[in-house]
C-alpha cells in the first residue's frame, strides 16, 4: 500500500483575500500577500486503500494535536481530494489522516495549511501513480489549492507570497527572517465562517472601491517594503485589516469579531508604538485573535510584547523557525 506524508505551514496575510469571484473555485476579487509561518503547520498523512469511499480520519502521532473536523469539513476535505484524483486521472482510493502541530483549541485557522498540505501530499502519491508533466510545478499545485481553500495557494511559498489570479507565487521582500506572535484573545471556534465572510461582504456599501483599495495597499506595501519603510508598511497593514473588519460590521446581515479583548491588544499595540515609535506589523485575520510580526532585530521588543501580553491572554510565541509555544 502507498503511504505518504507531508506538512505545510499556515499564512498570514498582511494585504486581505476578502471577496471571491462566485462560482470561480475561489479566485479573488484582488490580490494578496502574506507571510508564511513556518511553525504553524498541519501534517497529512495519505493512504491507499482497498476500495470504498476516500475516508478522512484524525492523525495520530505523539507530536502532533488531534483535530475533529465537523462532518462538513470532513466532506470538503475529501472534495478537495477528489477533484485532485481527477486532475491526475486517479481512480484509487484513500484514506486521508490529519493533524496539526499547534493547539486546535487557540482560534488559529488552519484550512490554509491543511489544504496545501492535502494537496501537497496527494501531488506526490498521485505522481507515483499517474505522472503528470504540470505534477511538480509549485504555481500550479498553488492553483489546484486554491480550488480547495483559497488562503491555502498561498502556503506553497516562503517566506512571501504574492496571489493575484489563478496562483500563489514568491515575492522578494526585504524583511525575511520575521517573528510571529499570536495574543489569542477568543479560543472558541468563530460562527462566521471566512467561506461565510467572502459572501457576505459584497453586501457592504463598503465593497465598492474595496478592490481597488486593497490593490492600491499591496502596490504601496511593495513598495515600502522594498524601500525598508517599516514604519509605512506597518500603517498600511493596519489600515488594511481595519478596512476588512469594517467591511464585515457593514454587511447585511453585519457581524463581527472583534472582541474587547481584541480591541484591548490593539490599543495597547498602539500605545506601545506610540511610546517607542516602532514596533510589530500588527493584523487580524477573520477571527479575534492579533497577529504579530517582528523584524529580527526588534528581538528585545518581542520578550517585552510577550512579557506584556502573558499578563492578560494565551500568547503563542515563535521566534524564527524554532518552535516555543507559551
Ligand atoms: C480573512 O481562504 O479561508 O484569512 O477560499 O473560502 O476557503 P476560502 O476562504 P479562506 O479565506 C481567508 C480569509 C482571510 C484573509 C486571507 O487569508 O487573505
Amino acid at each position: 500500500m502507498k503511504q505518504v506524508t507531508v506538512s505545510a505551514p499556515s499564512n498570514i496575510a498582511l494585504i486581505k483575500y476578502m471577496g471571491k469571484i462566485e462560482g470561480s473555485g475561489n479566485k479573488p476579487t484582488n490580490g494578496s500577500l502574506s507571510y508564511t509561518l513556518e511553525n504553524l503547520r498541519t501534517f497529512v498523512r495519505l493512504t491507499e486503500i482497498e476500495g470504498g469511499a476516500d475516508q478522512w480520519k484524525p492523525f495520530v502521532r505523539e507530536d502532533l494535536q488531534k483535530i475533529e473536523l465537523s462532518e462538513k469539513g470532513q466532506q470538503r476535505f475529501i472534495r478537495h481530494l477528489q477533484n485532485l484524483k481527477d486532475k491526475w486521472g486517479v481512480k484509487k482510493s484513500f484514506l486521508i489522516e490529519s493533524a496539526n502541530n499547534f493547539p486546535s483549541d487557540c482560534g488559529l485557522a488552519s484550512s490554509a495549511s491543511s489544504f496545501a498540505a492535502l494537496t501537497l501530499a496527494a501531488a506526490e502519491m498521485f505522481q507515483q501513480i499517474n505522472p503528470q508533466p504540470w505534477g511538480a510545478d509549485k504555481k500550479y499545485l498553488s492553483e489546484l489549492s486554491r480550488q480547495g481553500s483559497g488562503s491555502s495557494c498561498r502556503s506553497l511559498f516562503t517566506p512571501w507570497a504574492l496571489w493575484q489570479h489563478e496562483y500563489a507565487e514568491p515575492m522578494g521582500l526585504e524583511f525575511k527572517d520575521l517573528h510571529h506572535m499570536v495574543v489569542i484573545v477568543e479560543d472558541s471556534k468563530k460562527e462566521v465562517s471566512s467561506s461565510e465572510a467572502h459572501k457576505l461582504v459584497t453586501t457592504s456599501p463598503r465593497f465598492e472601491g474595496r478592490p481597488e483599495r486593497a490593490e492600491m495597499r499591496l502596490k504601496d506595501l511593495s513598495n515600502a517594503m522594498r524601500f525598508n519603510d517599516w514604519h509605512l508598511a506597518r500603517q498600511i497593514v493596519w489600515d488594511e485589516f481595519i478596512d476588512m473588519h469594517r467591511l464585515f460590521e457593514t454587511s447585511t446581515p453585519s457581524f463581527s469579531y472583534m472582541t474587547d479583548g481584541s480591541k484591548k491588544v490593539l490599543e495597547d499595540c498602539q500605545n506601545l508604538w506610540n511610546k517607542w515609535q516602532d514596533g510589530p506589523l500588527v493584523t487580524m485575520d477573520a477571527g479575534a485573535n492579533v497577529h504579530l510580526l517582528f523584524r529580527n532585530d526588534q528581538k528585545k521588543q518581542f520578550e517585552q510584547y510577550r512579557e506584556h501580553f502573558k499578563k492578560d491572554f494565551k500568547v503563542l510565541a515563535f521566534e524564527g523557525v524554532k518552535d516555543n509555544v507559551h
